[in-house]
C-alpha cells in the first residue's frame, strides 16, 4: 500500500475505557471525547456503579466533562456484575450497553467482584434471556503470568452453559485467548493498543516501568506477536478496547503502584503508526470501531475523524489547576500521525 498523507476512520470506538470520576474525569473524557465516535466505560468506580440512578446519573457527568465533544461521543455505560434481579435489569437495559464482571481482588476496584463463578449463573442467565452482553475481566489470582490462561476455562464454560449469551474477553494477553476465540460463536474478544506493542521485558526487564504496569500483565514476545497477528488481520471477533486506566502520577511513581496505562491521548495515532508498519492500514477501521459496530449492532455518532502525517510528541503528563497529574504511555515520544483538528 502507498503510504497515505491522511487516514479517516468512521466511527472510531474505544470498547473499554476508565474514566474514573471528579477531577480525574474532567481531565481525561475530552482527551477520547475529541476523537472518538463513543467508549465503553468501565463501571468500576468507588463504590461500583450497581443501579440505574449510578449508571444515569454518571453518563450525565461525563457528557459535562466531554464539554464541546459530548454531541458526538457516546458513552456506552455498563454495570458492575452482581446478583442482579431481574426487575432491576429490565429498568436498566435502555440506559446499558453491558455488565462487566470482575472476579473479586483480581484489580483495581474490583473488591465487591464475584468469588464464584456458580453463584453468578442465574443473573448470567438473565442477561442471556434479556441479550445483555457480558463483559469479563478473565483472570484468577493464581501466579501472575498464568492468571488469565487459568481463566480460559470459565471462559469455556460460561460460554457452553449459555451459548446465547454474547461475551466479551476483555483486554486478552495470551495467545492462548486468540485461539479461544474462534472455538466459541458467542465469545468475542477486545485488546489494548499496549499489549500489541510491549512484553513483559518492558514493564520489568530493565529498570522497572510502573506506566507500564497494568492488569492483566504484558505476557511473552510470542503472545504479544499472536494478539498482533489477529489485530492487523482485523480478527472479526477481536475489538480495540484501550483498558487506558488514568492513575494520579503519585499513585504511579511510588511503592506499590497502581495498576493502568493511561494510552488514551494517543490510541489512534498510535494503532495508526502500527498498522502502517505492518503494512496493514486497510485493516485498521475494522479494528478500530467496524468489528464492534458489526458484533454489537451499534449505531454510534455517524463522525469520521482524521489522522494526518504530521509529527505530534505525547505530551509528558497531562494536568488541571489542582495539581492532579498523569503521565501518559510513551509520555515524549513523537509519534508520525496525529488527529486532525
Ligand atoms: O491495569 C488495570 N487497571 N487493569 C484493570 O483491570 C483495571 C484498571 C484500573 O481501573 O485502574
Ligand atoms: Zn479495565
Amino acid at each position: 500500500m502507498t503510504s497515505p498523507e491522511s487516514i479517516t476512520l468512521r466511527q472510531p470506538l474505544d470498547m473499554h475505557l476508565h474514566l474514573r470520576d471528579g477531577d480525574m474525569l474532567r481531565l481525561v473524557a475530552p482527551l477520547s471525547a475529541a476523537s472518538l465516535a463513543g467508549a465503553v466505560i468501565m463501571p468500576n468506580l468507588v463504590p461500583p456503579l450497581t443501579s440505574v440512578e449510578m449508571l444515569s446519573a454518571y453518563r450525565e457527568r461525563i457528557l459535562a466533562a466531554a464539554g464541546p465533544y459530548a454531541a458526538d461521543f457516546q458513552p456506552l455505560m455498563t454495570l458492575f456484575f452482581q446478583d442482579y434481579p431481574e426487575s432491576l435489569l429490565a429498568a436498566a437495559k435502555p440506559h446499558l450497553f453491558a455488565i462487566k464482571l470482575y472476579p473479586h481482588g483480581v484489580t483495581t476496584n474490583s473488591e465487591s467482584g464475584i468469588h464464584s463463578i456458580d453463584t453468578a449463573e442465574p443473573t448470567l442467565k438473565r442477561m442471556e434471556e434479556m441479550g445483555i452482553p457480558l463483559l469479563v475481566h478473565g483472570e484468577t489470582t493464581g501466579f501472575v503470568l498464568d492468571r488469565e490462561a487459568e481463566f480460559l476455562s470459565i471462559y469455556e464454560r460460561i460460554a457452553t452453559r449459555f451459548p446465547k449469551l454474547r461475551i466479551v474477553m476483555e483486554h486478552i494477553t495470551t495467545a492462548a485467548a486468540v485461539q479461544l476465540l474462534d472455538r466459541f460463536e458467542n465469545l468475542h474478544a477486545t485488546v489494548t493498543a499496549h499489549h500489541l506493542v510491549i512484553t513483559l521485558d518492558d514493564v520489568a526487564g530493565g529498570l522497572l516501568q510502573p506506566h507500564l504496569f497494568c492488569k492483566p500483565i504484558a505476557k511473552r514476545p510470542e503472545d504479544r506477536d499472536a494478539l498482533l497477528a489477529a489485530a492487523l488481520a482485523a480478527h472479526p471477533k477481536l475489538m480495540l478496547g484501550s483498558d487506558s486506566a488514568p492513575h494520579p502520577r503519585h499513585a504511579k511513581e511510588c511503592c506499590g503502584c497502581a495498576a493502568g496505562v493511561f494510552t488514551a491521548p494517543l490510541l489512534l495515532p498510535r494503532m495508526a503508526e502500527l498498522f502502517e508498519a505492518h503494512d496493514a492500514l486497510e485493516n485498521l477501521e475494522a479494528f478500530t470501531g467496524g468489528n464492534a459496530i458489526r458484533i454489537h449492532g451499534l449505531t454510534p455518532p455517524d463522525r469520521s475523524v482524521t489522522l494526518i502525517r504530521a509529527p505530534w510528541t505525547v505530551p509528558d503528563s497531562y494536568q488541571d489547576d489542582s495539581g492532579l497529574s498523569v503521565i501518559p504511555w510513551e509520555a515524549g515520544r513523537t509519534l508520525p500521525w496525529q488527529i486532525a483538528d
